[in-house]
């Protein structure tokens, strides 16, 4: 079973021309590239917000995103602080700071770059978000490859190596099959593929416009593939938020920098993010009152955090944010649990 690079692309694009979703940031199939300037802004910002990340969760940040800025100059001029809270809740923080690292330049030099090595330049941008960009926005034959790229390749070619090793060699496999024709489709097809058709569980192979060519599936199980590495067990932490309030508001903090959640408004708390088990930081002094524990699960960790109310003043910089208007802070999950917590206890 040795299909050639163009019959398998022809196969793909043929199955997405008919087949491709229809997406707030996408270009129809087959449609010439649009001449708006905003369209790699579209492209890009898209791209950033779908890493680790589904579409589901995708679309309703992306609108209010380009509703809020329009352009990549409108983001460039955003605040951080404002930029932060409009990710809250997308997860994976850094990216909020990277994109707007990343727009300040792309605003400085007067737009975006047209290559995948140019775009690789910019501050903040990937190699995946490059290399998406580049074959999405400006058609270059561009090896792109996320989890369900990686997916589909595996299975295709049957790659039984485990990840993350096999990484390269599917990722040569990716090349081998990306041609120059319809670059920017046929990287979203193949993603689309491994979103509806070669499912993590249960593919539908039945369905699949490459069923007929694919070694994964002539193997017997295209679902065992691909073979990962066992996973560590998360480490777990405990960690301690406070609530302090007064008339009706309650008293948030700025995480500092690149850390964990950097840059997000949250609760205040004794620094669980930058130790290993628990934390040393002295709590606020004032009566303490403990309100219950949520639970998260990060990449790295899962964390309990206990919310205990302090009867006292807080220390340090902060801000007192009305109760009423919670939602608006922009808290990432973590503490708009925590928050969620608290004000359910007092219904
Ligand atoms: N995941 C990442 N980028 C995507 C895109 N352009 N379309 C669909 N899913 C994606």
């Amino acid at each position: 079973m040795t299909a050639s690079a163009k019959t398998i692309s022809d196969a793909l694009l043929h199955w997405y021309d008919a087949h491709a979703r229809d997406l707030p940031w996408r270009n129809p199939p087959g449609a010439a590239r649009p001449r708006d300037p905003a369209w790699p802004y579209r492209v890009w910002l898209s791209e950033v917000m779908l890493q680790q990340t589904t579409v589901a969760a995708v679309k309703p940040y992306f609108s209010k995103f380009i509703a809020s800025w329009p352009t990549v100059d409108a983001l460039a001029a955003a605040k951080e602080a404002e930029v932060m809270a409009a990710w809250a809740g997308l997860g994976y923080y850094s990216r909020a700071r990277n994109l707007l690292r990343c727009a300040r330049a792309v605003a400085a030099r007067d737009g975006f770059p047209e290559t995948e090595e140019e775009l690789r330049q910019l501050p903040g941008l990937g190699p995946y978000t490059a290399a998406a960009v580049a074959a999405i926005a400006f058609g270059e034959r561009a090896v792109v490859v996320d989890t369900n790229v990686e997916r589909v390749v595996a299975r295709l070619f049957a790659i039984t190596a485990p990840l993350p090793g096999a990484r390269k060699a599917i990722r040569e496999r990716a090349a081998e099959i990306t041609l120059q024709q319809s670059a920017g489709d046929f990287a979203q097809a193949m993603m689309d593929l491994g979103a509806q058709i070669c499912t993590a569980r249960d593919p539908k192979c039945l369905l699949c416009p490459l069923a007929g060519v694919c070694a994964g599936r002539a193997q017997g199980d295209p679902a065992l593939l691909p073979v990962k590495a066992p996973k560590k067990p998360k480490p777990e932490r405990r960690g301690r938020a406070y609530w302090i309030e007064r008339g009706g508001s309650v008293w948030l903090v700025t995480r500092p920098g690149n850390g964990m959640l950097g840059g997000m408004r949250a609760l205040p708390d004794d620094g669980w993010s930058a130790q290993a088990d628990g934390s040393s930081k002295p709590p606020f002094p004032g009566a303490q009152i403990r309100l219950g524990a949520v639970k998260h699960v990060f990449t790295h960790a899962s964390l309990t955090l206990e919310l205990v109310r302090i009867e006292g003043e807080p220390d340090g910089e902060g801000e007192w944010w009305p109760i009423e208007r919670i939602v608006e802070a922009g808290l990432p999950t973590l503490f708009a649990k925590a928050a969620r917590l608290v004000l359910a206890a007092k219904a």
